[in-house]
């Protein structure tokens, strides 16, 4: 039976969540209204009463002390309180849940058997990597990169950091040499713990000799612990790599935690802005680890004996707050996913979630539509009736992927949570509450706790009141898990966030609040064009090409255009087996004229074999916007993509 229902609301179509998902969930329409009410008239009280969810050593006495104001930007949160994230996310289960899973580990390979890892153990591992560090030299507020694949040593690794407190900064593994070079002179690191190689879809990335060329550019005095995954041949510099398997036999099984202020970083993790090189986003250890815990539990709707998986990197945001410190803060069982949705097939997903009964699901709108446009029968094999929760981050989800997603894969069952949040803001922002909102596909919904919402009048800075608006998105206040500076470069913090808009943290998202007061995201606003004075979301228009049954995906970005300002610049790839033809570009332009409007009809539309994507799934606007304005000289870097040669493929079948 479906249990839930479609709906039409004020705007769009909604989906209210059954009575069973209702009368389960931690928080109901209600309880949301008044907690919600209660967080921004008196975020001292709400918040002061929320930091108990976790230990402190020494209790805080002050709760919120914030200034978003340009020259004078400081954000604490719980600054007068002491704790230690690792015994947080380890220790404090250690009675309750000792043998309770705390990590469920699924290698590359099926074939490979899974692990188990249970609080005990990862006490114990834990505590060993923490002696490990300190016997290498590392203490606290120094920084230790971690450059390792999606494996439980990462996590220990990251624990180990806190335990000691020492700033953890995680490059992605798929980062180049240079980027990993650039992340350990920027941090000025100690320590790099990296693997021999990192298995990933069947194929095998050579992180080791990577380490090696990067520490190449770095000082002499950088050490390398190096963790043993596939036993492939590494070079050795003896005094430099240290053997992370031989020691973790000597070490201690032992390691205090430090006594840590809650405002003392906890981590960085370098993200790209607009502008510039990347920039080392600090976050705090008490602010966030409360909200990381707070979002995790009430969003995904987490209850104890639950299974919870986040198919995110933990070289990326999402992999911090919901892999490792969200849940492992609240004492759940998390997956952690070495592969790819797709290897050894398209069903692998779901074959997980099968195979580990999996209650709470979270990926990226861009892995859902990549296994749309393989068919349905993938999903259909498999059981997936212990999926409870979905959820989806990172981009706005089009109306078609979250169609596919509810029917599909929920089997219309299973709330799904449109989590809008930034590496920034350290947690979610933005979501539906599985048992308090009705659900509308692509919409990213209503505020969490704490977080204030404005939508902005882009030229003149003023808060547009009101529904049925549209500007860009700041935040009013502050949340504890927001980022506290850039690592090294406070004024370049106050300059990215709080000078557009003054008095805001600016997100560079725009944003639609729809007649019900529901939010819908349209994208950064660099990615937003204007054609012949129309302001319109790339993502709108990129809805509307894969709402077409012969499109798979599509990337959507302006070029300059002698009459309209802007043009609108399509590449499409086309579902497997359908043909392109100038028959189907007409096809398409009169689809999206009628899908959205005249004003919205494709001037180009170039069929792409692949788009560029990072390795974490994202578009690469530039490259594409780049190679629509015939400026191919400056492409930029395309190292990170995951498959460079696509843009070779786009350049070279340039269409107008
Ligand atoms: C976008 C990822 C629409 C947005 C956690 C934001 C989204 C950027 C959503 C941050 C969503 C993330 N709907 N857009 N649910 N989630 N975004 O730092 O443009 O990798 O500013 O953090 O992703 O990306 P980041």
């Amino acid at each position: 039976m479906n249990t839930t229902a479609p709906s039409e609301s004020a705007t769009e179509k909604s989906y209210t969540p059954s009575a069973e998902v209702i009368a389960n969930a931690h928080v109901d329409a209600a309880k949301y209204d008044k907690m919600y009410a209660a967080s921004v008239n008196d975020p001292d009280a709400f918040w002061g009463e929320q930091g108990k969810r976790i230990d402190w050593i020494k209790p805080y006495t002050q709760v919120k002390d914030v200034d978003f104001n340009l020259g004078s930007v400081k954000i604490n949160w719980f600054a007068d309180g002491t704790l230690n994230v690792s015994a947080n996310c380890i220790d404090r289960h250690l009675e309750t849940r000792g043998d309770q899973t705390a990590i469920i580990f699924e290698p590359d390979d099926p074939n490979e058997a899974a692990q188990h890892i249970s609080y005990s153990e990862l006490h114990r591992r834990t505590c060993r990597m923490a002696n490990i560090l300190e016997s290498m030299g590392v203490g606290k507020g120094d920084r230790v990169i971690i450059y390792l694949p999606m494996i439980p040593e990462a996590a220990y690794a990251m624990l180990a950091c806190a335990r000691i407190g020492a700033i953890h900064s995680i490059v992605f593994a798929g980062f180049s040499p240079d980027a990993l070079a650039a992340r350990i002179n920027g941090s000025d690191a100690k320590v790099v713990i990296t693997a021999d190689e990192a298995p990933r879809g069947g194929r095998k990335t050579a992180l080791k000799s990577n380490a090696d060329a990067a520490l190449l550019h770095c000082k002499d005095s950088v050490k390398c612990l190096v963790v043993k995954r596939t036993g492939g041949q590494t070079t050795w510099v003896d005094g430099r790599d240290f053997d992370y398997n031989a020691m973790a036999l000597e070490a201690d099984d032992y390691s205090k935690p430090a006594e840590m202020n809650a405002e003392d970083p906890l981590f960085v993790l370098y993200t790209s802005g607009s502008t510039g090189q990347p920039k080392g986003v600090v976050h705090s250890t008490g602010g966030y680890l409360v909200y990381a815990a707070l979002t995790h539990e009430l969003v995904f709707d987490y209850h104890d004996g639950d299974v919870y998986w986040c198919t995110a990197d933990v070289g990326w945001v999402t992999g911090h707050s919901y892999i490792v410190y969200g849940p492992l803060a609240n004492g759940a069982t998390t997956l952690m996913f070495e592969g790819v949705p797709t290897y050894p097939d398209a069903s692998r997903f779901w074959q997980v979630c099968d195979k580990h009964k999996v209650n709470q699901f979270y990926t990226a709108p861009t892995a859902l539509r990549a296994l749309m446009g393989q068919g349905n029968e993938w999903v259909e094999k498999c059981d997936l009736s212990s999926l409870r929760i979905l959820g989806t981050v990172g981009e706005p989800i089009n109306p078609e992927a979250w169609n596919w997603y509810n029917d599909i894969v929920g089997k219309g069952r299973c709330p799904i949570v449109d989590t809008w949040w930034q590496t920034e803001t350290g947690g979610h922002m933005m979501t539906p509450l599985p048992g308090a909102h009705a659900l509308k596909p692509g919409s990213a919904q209503k505020p969490f706790f704490g977080v204030h919402p404005v939508v902005l009048d882009p030229q003149s800075g003023e808060e547009i009141e009101g529904n049925d608006v549209e500007g860009v998105l700041a935040i009013k206040d502050s949340w504890p898990g927001q980022m506290r500076t850039v690592w090294g470069d406070h004024d370049r913090f106050e300059k990215t966030y709080f000078s557009d808009y003054k008095g805001y943290y600016f997100s560079g998202d725009g944003c639609r609040r729809d007649a019900d007061g529901d939010y819908w995201i349209t994208g950064r606003v660099d990615d937003v064009i204007n054609v012949s004075g129309h302001r319109m979301g790339t993502a709108e228009v990129e809805s509307a090409l894969v709402a077409h049954p012969k499109v798979a995906e599509a990337a959507v970005v302006g070029y300059p255009h002698d009459i309209k300002g802007q043009g609108i610049y399509c590449y499409v790839t086309l579902m497997n087996g359908v043909e392109s033809s100038d028959e189907l570009t007409k096809e398409l332009r009169t689809w999206v004229r009628t899908e959205i409007g005249p004003i919205a009809s494709p001037d180009v539309i170039q069929w792409a074999p692949g788009l560029p994507k990072t390795r974490s799934g994202k578009i690469m606007r530039r490259i594409l916007r780049k190679i629509a304005e015939n400026d191919y000289g400056s492409l930029g870097d395309t190292s990170t993509l995951a498959d460079p040669s696509v843009v070779d493929d786009l350049i070279a079948n340039r269409a107008g």
